[in-house]
Formats: structure tokens, sequence, C-alpha cells
């Protein structure tokens, strides 16, 4: 399945070393401003350049908007984003062709489709398709932009170094302006560290972040198989690499009384509102005008230099590999912009489905702004 959403449907399409990765997005009203700078923006932001170990390939983003906006509105009509790969490299991948790596997707690529995979980068399992994710979350933020809802996220944990506690949503916004989204400088020292030294020897680091979506009016989310919690996690389990979430205060709940884990309720500008917001925002899966936050987490780059036990599958003979192609040395800071995106992608799927946004008619003036 390549195909995200019911009423703001996203389908994704490409492999990391094909012609290119890309994104059609079905579902956006007529009449919304969107130009080549706000998918830049977002697709810059997954760059970081400026720390090679996070990003060998460091690809300038070629992409093109092929159909779905004139004169930099949309017209209601498939929007198709395809962005080119410029700069694969694929002379490395020769001699891992049959030769899965572990941790990656290569074994149950080849177990499901058998030689029929492209194993070169990845193939279509690699984080390099999730540009497309961030393509289709550009446009989905500008949707929900029209709510007032804003998306961002930062970095809560890089190679075992947590942030401390105590942050606004403003902080977490403020942070993107750092060598890495954190909010706390200490922490980030150390974590930069830990990126230094595991690409040194060779090796590579997990971590989590943690993304909030502010402004969320209340109402979004269906029983029993609508549920926002639900229908986050799916598309949050969908980029490649992650292996925990926890929605609001978490895990930290699970230990605690229930008198003390509720949000009390409290009049706010004369409507019901949480004191506390220890449930993220979602009661019974459904929005309750609160900020959403949850945290997810990441396993380390599977690719890594030293040696690694696998199997040849030609001669179903014991080998050993050791990568010498490009890889990300953490896929934190990249993942945490995709996670962002298929936030976006959902949160704007839901609020079509609330009847906030009518797909099937142009934007009002007052809404298109
Ligand atoms: C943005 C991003 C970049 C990634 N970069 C790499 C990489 O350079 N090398 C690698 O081996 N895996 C990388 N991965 C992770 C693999 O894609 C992922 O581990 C693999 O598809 C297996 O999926 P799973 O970990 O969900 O089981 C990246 C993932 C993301 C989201």
């Amino acid at each position: 399945m390549n195909t995200f959403g019911r009423e703001f449907r996203v389908t994704t399409f490409g492999e990391s070393h094909g012609r290119a990765v890309g994104a059609v997005i079905d579902g956006v009203p007529a009449g919304l401003e969107l130009t080549e700078e706000d998918i830049r923006r977002e697709l810059n932001r997954r760059m970081f350049c400026h720390i090679p170990a996070l990003n060998p390939r460091c690809e300038p983003e070629d992409f093109e908007i092929l159909s779905g906006v004139k004169e930099q509105r949309t017209q209601g009509t498939p929007i198709a984003i395809v962005i080119w790969n410029r700069r694969a490299d694929s002379s490395y991948y020769n001699e891992l062709w049959m030769k899965p790596r572990p941790g990656h997707a290569d074994l149950a690529y080849y177990l499901k489709y058998g030689k029929f995979y492209d194993h070169r980068g990845g193939g279509r399992a690699s984080g390099r398709a999730t540009a497309a994710i961030v393509a289709a979350g550009a446009v989905a933020k500008k949707v929900l932009a029209l709510l007032g809802i804003e998306i961002a996220g930062h970095i809560v944990e890089l190679g075992g170094v947590e942030i401390g506690a105590g942050y606004t949503f403003e902080d977490v916004k403020r942070c993107w302006d750092k060598p890495l989204p954190v909010v706390d400088g200490a922490a980030l020292e150390r974590m930069l560290e830990r990126v230094r030294q595991a690409a040194e020897e060779g090796d590579s680091i997990g971590g989590g972040v943690e993304v909030w979506a502010a402004g969320v009016p209340p109402g979004l989310g269906e029983p029993h198989f609508g549920k926002i919690k639900g229908d986050i996690a799916a598309a949050a389990f969908s980029i490649p690499g992650v292996v925990a979430m926890e929605w609001g205060a978490g895990r930290a709940l699970a230990r605690m009384r229930g008198s003390e884990a509720n949000d009390p309720i409290v009049v706010r500008d004369g409507r019901p509102a949480l004191a506390t917001n220890k449930a993220g925002g979602v009661l019974g899966g459904i929005t309750v005008g609160e900020p959403i936050y949850f945290r997810v987490w990441f396993k380390p780059t599977p690719s890594v230099r030293k040696p690694q036990q696998t199997v040849d599958l030609s001669r179903m003979e014991p080998a050993v590999i050791q990568f010498r192609g490009r890889y990300d040395v953490t896929i934190v800071p990249k993942a945490l912009v995709a996670l962002e995106a298929i936030t976006a992608i959902t949160l704007a799927d839901h609020v079509l489905r609330a009847g906030l946004i009518r797909r099937d008619r142009p934007l009002r003036p007052a809404e298109s702004r």
C-alpha cells in the first residue's frame, strides 16, 4: 500500500536510486496558495548538510510540481510532485546484491519480492523515500495553516543523551535555528559529540523526537477505527526506523495513580479545557482543543562500517559485509521532519473528514488568504 488517507490522500512512489521519488496529493481544495518555495522550505529542513555525518549524500533537491497548481493556487485537482535523484551512487551496491544488510529491509524484501526488488540504497525502503512524504507534508501544513494549526518537532534524545525538562512550543519552533533542533543547549553539545564519535568509529546511533501540533480544534477523530492516536501511530510507524511511541505524558502516566494522571477540567475563555494536558490533547481518540504531542524513537541506522554477519542468499552460505557506501550516522533529524510531515498529512485528512474544510469547492476568500 503506497496510498495514505481517506479524504486527503497521498500516494508516494520511487526508489532511492531510481530516477525519482515523489508524491501525488489528492483532496486539496481549489484556491490554496502553494508555491515551490513552500515545498523547498520543508525539503531543505531535512538536509542538515552542515553536519556531513548526518547527510553524506547532501543532494540539493531538484523537484518539480507537475500538476494541480496554476499561478501559485491549487486547482482542486491532484498535485503531483517529483523529486529527482540526481546524485545517487550505486557503485558499491553490486557487492551487496543477495547479501542483506542486517537491520535493513533487504532480507524482508528478498523474502517477499524475490530477486525483483531494487536493493540499491535501500530501494523503496530507503529513508530517501521519505522526501516524498515531506513534500506532501508541506502541502498538508498549508491546509492546516488555514485553521491556525501549526506543527513542529524537536529531538529529545540522541545517542543516549536526553534533554532536560521544561520548554514551550515557542522554544520548540525556535530551536530550528541551532545546528540540530534541540531545546537544551548543553544536551545539544553532548549529542553532537556522540554523532562525531559514532562517525569516527564507523557506527551509528538512534534517538527520540517529540512532535507538537498546536491550534488543533476539538472534534477531530472518530470511534473506533478512526481515532487520532491510532491514525497518527499508524502513520508514524510507516516511517522507516521507528521502534517505539509514547502519547502525551506516556509511560509516566502508567506509573501514576488515576488521581494524579487525570487532567483536571477547567473553564478557559468560556470553554471547557484541560488544566494540565498530560493526555496529549486527545481523549477517547478525539481531540479536545488542547495541543497534541507525542514522542517517537528510532533505532540506529542499520548500515555501519563495522563488519556484520549475514548470509549470501545465492549460495545459502554465511557471509560478512562491511558497508562502504554512504550512510546517515543517525536518521533521527531527517526522520523528525518526515514525522512532522506524516502528522500534518494525517491531521489534514481528519480536518477534511470532519468537514472543517471542504475538498469539493473552492476555499472561500476569507479562508484562502
Ligand atoms: C530519513 C531516513 C534516513 C535513513 N537513512 C538510512 C541510511 O543512510 N542507511 C541505512 O541503512 N538506513 C537508513 N534509514 C533506515 C532504513 O530506511 C530502515 O531501517 C529500513 O528501511 C528498515 O526499516 P525498519 O527499520 O522500519 O525495520 C533511514 C531512515 C530514514 C527515515
